[in-house]
């Protein structure tokens, strides 16, 4: 089996927890421990979606680390899809100017792919022709339902579709 071409979300990812591994709670619509976890289970699982559905496994788990950056860095719950322009793209540089290390950076391209979908992930009720932008909806409701939380509506819809294709 070869290996899976994931290094540089995986720097992205360590990156961004040492950033907020020392945020406090004050003032967070979400506690900063569940927006760590969710960045690490969903990233994951937009793996596992993109092996599934045949996408860029490493684009997805980037978009999946990065979706709700609006809500940690921002403190936004409402519309923190659209708001997240400037926090993708100030993460993309820290880790293109710094963070990388010796790893690749992230092209104009790919931060274009990241953005396209995760400026519209809260529109679960709406179906696109972007794969990277229902991918990252699907995962999002995917990852809130493996951690317990109440699925209904178009999230359900999302989670039974995938799980069908699964065979579970
Ligand atoms: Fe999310």
């Amino acid at each position: 089996m070869e290996k899976l071409q994931i290094n540089r979300a995986n720097r992205l990812m360590l990156m961004l927890f040492a950033e907020w591994k020392n945020h406090d709670n004050e003032g967070r619509p979400l506690k900063i421990e569940w927006n760590i976890m969710h960045m690490f289970t969903s990233s994951q699982l937009a793996k596992l979606y993109a092996l599934k559905k045949g996408l860029d496994p490493e684009i997805c788990a980037m978009t999946a680390v990065l979706h709700d950056i609006a809500v940690v860095e921002g403190k936004f719950r409402e519309n923190h899809d659209g708001l997240a322009v400037e926090y993708v793209k100030g993460a993309i540089k820290r880790y293109n100017d710094v963070g990388r290390y010796n790893r690749e950076p992230i092209t104009e391209k790919e931060q274009e792919v990241i953005l396209s979908a995760v400026t519209v992930h809260g529109y679960k009720d709406d179906v696109s022709d972007n794969p990277y932008a229902e991918m990252i909806k699907d995962v999002d409701s995917l990852d809130a339902y493996l951690h317990g939380i109440r699925t209904e509506n178009s999230r359900h819809t999302r989670v039974s579709a995938f799980f069908e294709e699964l065979g579970i």
